[in-house]
């Protein structure tokens, strides 16, 4: 079976691949909604109802296989008992790496270096695929603005053209240059659309999002990964706008396919389909069925509404055409990654899991990943003065914390912490003295506070490591405060009052208000969820062996009440002139001074999107835009120099953002439409250029159609989304 096939045959409306076009016109209609349903596995030992299932052809993959052994033997009773033989396609949740656990996504597009996070999803398919992983749901490219939704960490954050570049790099290295290169898997871009807009963070909640927003920000990144040639998609648990994500023709059809010209196959999220009954979408299983087939959702995950549609296509409430299309998207997937001529998972001759290579690349990203947010008196490095060391804290010494949400196959084993990293690294010749002082991250236990204070006496420095446990990020992760769980705010403060400096190294899924953690610290440190090599990763930072180089991907709020609060953001009428709070007793109640602020917090956020400190410092001059002015169609290059102003060799993620004055409708204050990591020698001048077209600059306008308008456009470039230098182009 199986014979080469291209793009072109793949898109050929009605099929054009002999193969599949024959199996259909042999297929029941068991068989074809057999093809549109995925089961999960729970248990080791294959049941006889799910053999009896896949020979009867009643379902055409499966998640979360528990070994090689169980998938090759489902996909022999597939190919060789069951009437058509069709190859089942086995998936699974491989976010940020298989065994080999890198960074949280959320964290890896803190890198800016889409192409080391396009490396990294190359290994943790080559990991998958060894242990027979046909496809993966990832990447997750949710625009998430708001830190109380745990799910933020499985997002590249809140800005659509960073997570557009992170989103494609995971889709080319999770899938290689083609579908079925050996050693990669499908991808599956999720959740179609708007999931990470849910009303106040709370996890599942109802998503409104007005369409020229919807297009704009949250489906941008998607349509990055369809042009990437992502092979799946998955719908979303969301009510969009009234329509559930899973019911939705408009994103599905229209968009989609329509306009995008998706050719893959669209997976429903864990129950989605059914779960439109508690929407109030559909009255039943049945409905549910009926309305997410037709909406163009061509394979159902985890529940059985779709068990339904032979029944559904007799009674004349689903046409025939909607399943066959459906049907035809599922088989040209499997054909397109080879299923049909290789069903079976072969062991490789030599394993690539967990590989010196894979974990290199770990170190790397996590080292990439992290985020200088403070560095008072140029702390950080450690200097050679440093001699004791306390280290102290629930998330020094955490194995499996430090792998983040989503890492249901990375071995705690496998993961080496801050403490061992320290101790390897230090040697005889500095002291460490190491304590807890809580015995997790969400104790309100403050028995380990004396041993940790004692500690701390004993040290030059203290080096503190808080954060979030693992499980309180990721999905149904929701939280409505965001600070240090537990006491180890309470912790800080008391090993402020030991005098010593305190570097502080905050873990976590999301980004936290630490405004307090970082003003008790001389330095403080942002690591998310760092992976497998999140320790070695963290001391390289800590001795100076590598330059911090990450930015924050998302804006950090000061207080959850600034929620939501992104950088490209629209003005008001009455923007905040200071950044001043408070009104004094006895205000008069006059509009003097009425600005778009608050009372009671600074209207900025605590740090800033794209913001990120290194050892050394950086200036941008010299700023030319050329041509200046251009018709609609047209380009420039926007060429700065760069100057690595410090003592140090170092790298920072140049990044340029635009600014439309005037257009028919309003628009952001800024956004990033270009970014470089540059690494400069200290002292090293460099002269940077990027390109720009008149579409960077389009926009979606009131008739949804994207436009570019005539007009001054500011450019900034700097090193975050606050950068000042600035010039302009005009489209003519
Ligand atoms: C999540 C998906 C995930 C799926 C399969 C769902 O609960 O929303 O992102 O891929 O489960 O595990």
């Amino acid at each position: 079976m199986g014979q080469a096939l291209n793009g072109s045959d793949v898109r050929s409306a009605g099929g054009g691949v002999p193969l599949i076009e024959e199996l259909l016109a042999r297929m029941t209609l068991v068989e074809k909604a057999g093809q549109m349903s995925q089961l999960p596995i729970f248990q080791a030992e294959t049941t006889a109802q799910t053999i009896d299932a896949v020979r009867e052809g009643r379902v055409g993959s499966f998640l979360n296989a528990q070994s090689v052994e169980q998938r090759n033997g489902l996909q022999r009773v597939a190919v060789e008992e069951s009437r058509l033989k069709i190859p089942l396609i086995f998936g699974r949740d491989v976010i940020h790496g298989y065994k080999t656990v890198f960074p949280i996504p959320l964290g890896q597009s803190a890198t800016f270096d889409p192409a080391l996070v396009e490396r990294a999803a190359a290994a943790a398919a080559a990991e998958a695929h060894e242990a027979g992983i046909d496809w993966v749901f990832a990447p997750m490219v949710d625009i998430a603005r708001d830190p109380r939704w745990g799910r933020i960490a499985e997002s590249c954050g809140e800005d659509p053209y960073l997570a557009a570049r992170m989103g494609a790099a995971m889709v080319r290295g999770f899938q290689g240059p083609q579908p079925g290169t050996p050693g990669r898997v499908a991808a599956c871009a999720k959740h179609f659309a708007g999931y990470g807009a849910a009303e106040a963070g709370r996890e599942y909640g109802t998503t409104c999002i007005p369409e020229q927003l919807l297009r704009e920000v949250y489906l941008a990144p998607f349509k990055a990964c369809v042009d990437a040639g992502v092979l799946t998609l998955m719908t979303g648990f969301n009510d969009l706008n009234g329509v559930p994500a899973t019911g939705n023709d408009l994103l599905l059809e229209n968009i989609l396919r329509g306009e995008w010209g998706f050719a893959g196959f669209v997976v429903s999220d864990w129950g989605s389909i059914v779960e439109m009954v508690r929407h109030g979408f559909v009255e039943d299983e049945p409905h549910s069925a009926v309305v997410a087939a037709q909406a163009g959702v061509d394979m159902e995950m985890g529940s059985g509404a779709y068990a339904n549609l032979p029944k559904l296509v007799d009674q004349g409430r689903v046409a025939l055409r909607t399943i066959d299309e459906a049907v035809r998207r599922v088989l040209t997937v499997k054909h397109r990654l080879g299923l049909f001529d290789r069903p079976y998972a072969e062991p490789r001759k030599v394993s690539v899991t967990l590989s010196n290579e894979h974990r290199s690349v770990a170190r790397e990203l996590a080292r990439e990943s992290i985020v200088l947010l403070k560095n008072e008196g140029r702390i950080l490095p450690l200097g050679p003065h440093v001699k004791s060391i306390a280290v102290i804290g629930p998330q020094a010494d955490d194995p499996r914390d430090q792998l983040g949400c989503w890492s249901f196959d990375g071995e705690a084993a496998a993961s080496l912490t801050v403490l061992a990293a320290l101790r390897e690294r230090c040697g005889r010749d500095i002291q460490i003295h190491h304590a807890k002082g809580v015995e997790d991250c969400r104790t309100h236990d403050r028995s380990g506070f004396g041993a940790a204070i004692e500690a701390a006496k004993k040290a030059d420095v203290v080096l503190a490591f808080v954060g979030e446990p693992a499980n309180l990020s990721g999905e149904c992760r929701s939280r409505a405060f965001l600070d240090l769980p537990g006491v180890q705010q309470e912790l800080l403060e008391c090993l402020a009052e030991v005098g010593r400096p305190i570097v502080v190294t905050v873990l976590a899924g999301r980004p936290l208000t630490i405004g307090r953690t970082c003003e008790l610290a001389q330095a403080a440190l942002y690591a998310w969820h760092p992976g497998t090599m999140g320790g070695p990763a963290i001391v390289d930072l800590l001795t100076g062996d590598v330059a911090p180089s990450g930015k924050l991907p998302v804006s950090f709020p000061r207080a959850v009440g600034q929620i939501p609060i992104y950088y490209n953001a629209k003005n008001t009428g009455r923007p905040a002139t200071s950044h001043a709070r408070g009104i004094p007793i006895g205000t008069p109640l006059d509009p003097e001074g009425f600005e778009s602020s608050y009372i009671d917090v600074d209207v900025t956020p605590e740090f800033p999107f794209g913001f990120g400190l290194s050892y050394s410092s950086f200036e941008y001059f010299d700023l030319r835009v050329t041509p200046s002015r251009g018709k609609i169609g047209s380009s420039a290059t926007i060429a700065f120099q760069m100057k690595n102003a410090g003592d140090v060799p170092g790298v920072d993620v140049a990044q340029l953002y635009v600014r439309d004055r005037v257009a028919t409708v309003t628009r952001p204050v800024r956004e990033l439409k270009r970014f470089e990591r540059v690494s400069l020698a200290r002292g090293e001048t460099r002269t940077i250029e990027f390109a720009l077209t008149t579409q960077d600059l389009g926009f979606w306008g009131r008739d949804m159609r994207f436009t570019v308008e005539p007009g001054v456009f500011d450019i900034f470039v700097g090193g975050d989304s606050r950068a000042g230098l600035g010039a302009t182009f005009e489209i003519e």
